[in-house]
């Protein structure tokens, strides 16, 4: 019975220090993200929140339909912070992800679905600007393309010239273009 107590109390101790130690780990700010800043794609994300879907229109003549589709998802935590405080949490993770499309008649019309994933666009919320020296960070996130072909290896070489640009327009949202989301609308 005593022998019994001294080792439960051994466990606790060990396991305050485990999780104590755990949090003051720079890994423990993400799972997607090492202590240099290198983000790798989070393999669940299809388990997660989808928040909407951008329908790329065909660009051919005489054909309707979308030829493509970019589908984007986030953790549901990140999903119920941005709902109580408008804004993303730290470690906040969107991931966009690029899907070929066809069109087809179907009982419903001319209807177009997802193919072939092309790639993934991750950005993950830095509130503290942890990784002053990486490219791939800065402006409050951390930005990454993977194309399909080597999901293990971002193409990305520097966030202000592979991404920023292009999201000027969404500046006052943090950077993110929140109309196509209706789930985050209050
Ligand atoms: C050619 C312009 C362009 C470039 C380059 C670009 N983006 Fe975007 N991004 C957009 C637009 C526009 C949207 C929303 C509409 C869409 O998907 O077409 C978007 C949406 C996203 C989303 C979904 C969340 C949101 O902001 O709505 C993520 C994540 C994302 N981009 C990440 C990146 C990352 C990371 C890079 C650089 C590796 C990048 N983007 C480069 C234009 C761009």
């Amino acid at each position: 019975m005593k022998r019994s107590l001294v080792i439960a109390a051994v466990a606790l101790v060990v396991g305050a220090i485990t999780v104590s130690s755990g949090n003051s780990s720079a890994e423990s700010f993400s799972p997607y993200v090492d202590d240099k800043g290198n983000i790798s794609i989070p393999k669940d994300f299809r388990n997660w929140q989808f928040l909407g879907s951008w329908g790329v229109a065909t660009d051919e003549d005489n054909k309707v339909g979308s030829k493509g589709f970019h589908n984007v998802f986030t953790q549901p935590e990140t999903l119920s912070a941005f709902r109580k405080t408008g804004k993303f949490p730290d470690g906040a993770v969107l991931v966009k992800e690029l899907l070929k499309a066809k069109t087809e008649s179907m009982t419903t019309g001319e209807i177009s679905y997802a193919t072939e994933t092309e790639g993934w666009f991750i950005m993950i919320k830095d509130a503290e600007g942890r990784f002053k020296d990486n490219k791939l960070w800065g402006d409050g996130w951390g930005w990454a393309l993977f194309k399909s072909d080597n999901p293990g290896k971002t193409v990305t070489e520097d966030y202000k010239t592979d991404c920023l640009t292009c999201h000027v327009p969404a500046r006052k949202d943090d950077w993110v273009y929140l109309r196509g989301y209706p789930g985050l609308k209050k």
